[in-house]
């Protein structure tokens, strides 16, 4: 094959191909990364794309043989014509659109100043450039009409949009990469199955020092509100993550459960606050009181009975 037309066939058939083949894909990232078996689709069309083209050259080869040298001869000038035709095609179009005048006529559009032998052209302006600057009119008159008549929308909000955007794209990403979170970004799962899934990793791990009820064994009771390494989902997703204080019996589970599943055993654990074990081990550490909350008054003074009292305010509300 002398000619390049077919080699841009296949490379054409291929890009065809990839493209069909990232359109069907449903994942936002591309296929050809991701799974390796479109590099084996590629390669069979490719393959096929190119057996086709070896068929068509060697079968138009035999005609051509077939031919009688005078044909032969007719079919060649044909064919040469046809090439000039298709260039010379392209060379009108370009020449329309630069609008240069050939060297041998610019006699004829010379200006008459000289500037110690320096002169100068008065060339038309190429219509690619005037035509551009024609489309950043038109351009401009749209925007101002939708921008400064219609307000369609202002850079703020444009900003706003983007970062709801944004937002959702992170809980998205969030959503398809649970095991990224850490005790900074850990929040209180409350689906039910989440607390299921919690549930079961505590009765596997847990019960044998806190009990099934959580009322506390070796391991201090869960259910009160009262906490040796603080309350709140970040702080017991921390204790079950790193242990607790050393030599107390309660390992660090960051070896043993994925942070996903750390963080369903915390909200577990969470959600049995309030609940009355059956044996409860008596009360150990200090009432934890949740900073970010809303609702609680934090007393001045660290005392017990301002504590007890904004919580009893709690459960009145
Ligand atoms: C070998 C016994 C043992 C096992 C098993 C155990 N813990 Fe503990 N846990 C303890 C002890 C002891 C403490 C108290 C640590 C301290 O005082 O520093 C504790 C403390 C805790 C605390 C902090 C309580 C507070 O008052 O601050 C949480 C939360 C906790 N454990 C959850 C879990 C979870 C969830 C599991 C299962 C994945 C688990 N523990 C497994 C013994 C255990």
């Amino acid at each position: 094959m002398k000619k390049i037309a077919p080699y841009l066939r296949i490379v054409a058939i291929v890009l065809i191909a990839w493209v069909i083949i990232e359109w069907t894909d449903q994942t936002d990232d591309y296929a050809i990364i991701n799974q390796p078996l479109v590099w084996i689709w590629l390669g069979i069309v490719f393959v096929f794309a190119l057996a086709i083209e070896l068929c068509v050259a060697a079968l138009s080869n035999i005609l051509f043989l077939a031919l009688k040298p005078d044909a032969q001869e007719r079919y060649l000038q044909n064919e040469k014509a046809k090439k000039e035709k298709v260039t010379q095609w392209f060379r009108s179009i370009y020449l329309k659109l630069v609008d240069s005048t050939p060297v041998d006529e610019e006699e004829e559009i010379i200006l008459d100043h000289n500037y110690d032998g320096i002169k100068e052209l008065d060339n038309n302006l190429p219509p690619w450039w005037v035509y551009s600057f024609y489309v950043t009119i038109i351009f401009g008159v749209i925007y101002l009409v939708r921008f400064h008549v219609f307000n369609d929308y202002d850079q703020e909000e444009e900003y706003l949009m983007e970062v709801a955007e944004a937002q959702i794209e992170i809980e998205e990403y969030k959503k398809n990469a649970k095991d990224l979170i850490d005790v900074n970004t850990v929040m209180l799962l409350t689906e039910a199955s989440d607390l299921t899934a919690g549930g079961a990793i505590f009765a596997a791990n847990c019960v044998a020092c806190h009990k099934a009820d959580g009322g506390g064994g070796i391991g201090p009771n869960l259910t009160d509100d009262y906490w040796i390494m603080g309350g709140g989902i970040k702080n017991v997703f921390r204790t079950i993550s790193e242990g607790g204080r050393d030599g107390k019996g309660m390992v660090a589970w960051k070896q043993t459960l994925k942070p996903s599943e750390m963080a369903q055993v915390a909200s577990y654990v969470i959600s049995l606050g309030g609940s009355t074990p059956a044996e409860p081990k008596e009360a150990e550490g200090e009432i934890w009181i949740d900073p970010d909350s809303p609702n609680v008054i934090l007393p001045e003074e660290g005392t017990h009975e301002a504590v007890i009292d904004s919580l009893q305010q709690n459960v009145e509300e």
